[in-house]
């Protein structure tokens, strides 16, 4: 894949951006990378928001062309999450993917993605939003409402967030095409062993709905196998903890 990266200073949503350059025109191919080095309206998984402080973290959407059915979707965003996992391990952090799509260091959230599906009669694709806490200071991350954490919190020291995004292209690449060649089996081995073990306890919240149980593994899509006193449960979409 040939990535194509836009920088901007400031934009609201890197997703909302991609989305509108989507909509105006006929054919955009894969590897699209917009930007912004300030993010001031940024949208997080359930209509959170997303907060980044200016020129601190790294925030990019990414675009991918493809036919894929719908069902096929939510697993193609656990690829980026890889990708942002294993970037991390080569900086010396221990980083774990927590599904469907979060990196957690040392148990907090050090990146989040948003994917969505986009569509034309001509053609259409998924736009994958990373953002990844990069010099994020620990004030910062004390203040969001959930364990959070950032690269600089836990190494100790600042890195370019343009250099971050650089680092992590050819992970994005080897991870998005072993997606695109095998689906969720090529990537579950790995995926499972970044995310699991096999057997620890969860605590699923989907809406109102809330399913305790212990994580039996992902299914062919990267749905997740949760073993509970009433049998086996297949669940799509949900927070974990
Ligand atoms: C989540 O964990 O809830 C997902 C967060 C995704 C944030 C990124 S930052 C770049 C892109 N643009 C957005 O508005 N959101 C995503």
């Amino acid at each position: 894949m040939d990535f194509n990266i836009e920088w901007h200073d400031r934009l609201g949503s890197t997703n909302a951006r991609m989305r509108e350059r989507f909509y105006a025109t006929d054919a955009m191919a894969s590897g699209l990378v917009i930007a912004a080095r300030d993010q001031t309206d940024g949208r997080g998984r359930q209509d959170r928001k997303w907060l980044s402080s200016p020129n601190t973290n790294l925030c990019f959407s990414l675009f991918l062309e493809t036919d894929a059915e719908l069902i096929k979707v939510p697993s193609l965003t656990m690829a980026p999450a890889l990708s942002v996992t294993e970037l991390l391990n080569s900086k010396g952090m221990r980083a774990a993917t927590k599904w469907p799509n979060d990196v957690l260091v040392t148990e907090k959230k050090i990146c989040g993605i948003l994917s969505e599906r986009v569509e034309q009669a001509s053609h259409r694709g998924i736009i994958v939003g990373v953002g990844l806490n990069v010099n994020m200071s620990s004030e910062e991350a004390d203040s969001i409402d959930r364990p959070a954490t950032s690269m600089m919190i836990e190494n100790g020291r600042a890195y370019d967030p343009g250099q971050v995004l650089e680092d992590l292209l050819p992970q994005l690449e080897y991870w998005i095409g072993e997606w695109a060649a095998g689906g969720f089996p090529a990537i579950r081995r790995v995926w499972t062993e970044n995310t699991g073990p096999i057997g620890k306890k969860l605590i699923v919240h989907d809406g109102d709905i809330r399913k305790t149980g212990t994580l039996a593994g992902f299914g062919e899509h990267g749905e997740l196998l949760l073993e509970t006193d009433n049998g086996h449960e297949i669940i799509w979409s949900g927070d974990v903890s």
